[in-house]
């Protein structure tokens, strides 16, 4: 049972980042608690951060071979623009749940579209780190089940 968590640009930043939309816990925080929710499953859970849309197509592509079997992905702002990491998601076909810490539908129009939600499994938005821990509770659920 192994977990990849996909961070994209500028998530680097959070606990300094408009803290009043992104909130005050950092992202090795969140990190932490995630791998620690996955160790006490009997899984493993690795995370990724880029703010480089090349880096993260290559982490997605080297999914399909490294055990992964399931994605939670942050992809910042690449949630709005990227065709090319959907197609690396697409490409590789693992399940995966998109995350996002802020309620992108209250927020600017140009947030309220994404390339990656109806590849996804299912959208989290608005919960902060809470969605995370949702996401990374549905990819064990899931994994335990298909005993990946
Ligand atoms: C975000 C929302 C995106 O619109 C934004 O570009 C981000 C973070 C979120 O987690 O709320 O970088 O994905």
């Amino acid at each position: 049972m192994q977990i990849l968590v996909l961070h994209g640009p500028n998530l680097n930043l959070l606990g300094s980042r408009e803290p009043a939309v992104y909130g005050h816990t950092t992202l090795a925080q969140i990190d932490e608690q995630l791998a620690r929710q996955a160790r006490e499953a009997g899984a493993t859970l690795q995370s990724f951060q880029s703010n480089h849309e090349g880096a993260l197509i290559d982490r997605v592509q080297a999914a399909r071979a490294d055990g992964t079997g399931f994605i939670v992905i942050n992809p910042g702002g690449l949630t709005h623009t990227s065709v090319a990491l959907r197609d690396a998601l697409a490409a590789v076909a693992l399940p995966f749940v998109e995350v996002h810490l802020s309620n992108v539908h209250r927020r600017e129009a140009f947030r309220h579209h994404s390339y990656f939600s109806d590849l996804a499994q299912g959208v989290i938005a608005g919960l902060g780190p809470a969605g995370y821990r949702a996401a990374v509770a549905f990819a064990l659920e899931q994994l335990a089940s298909s005993g990946v």
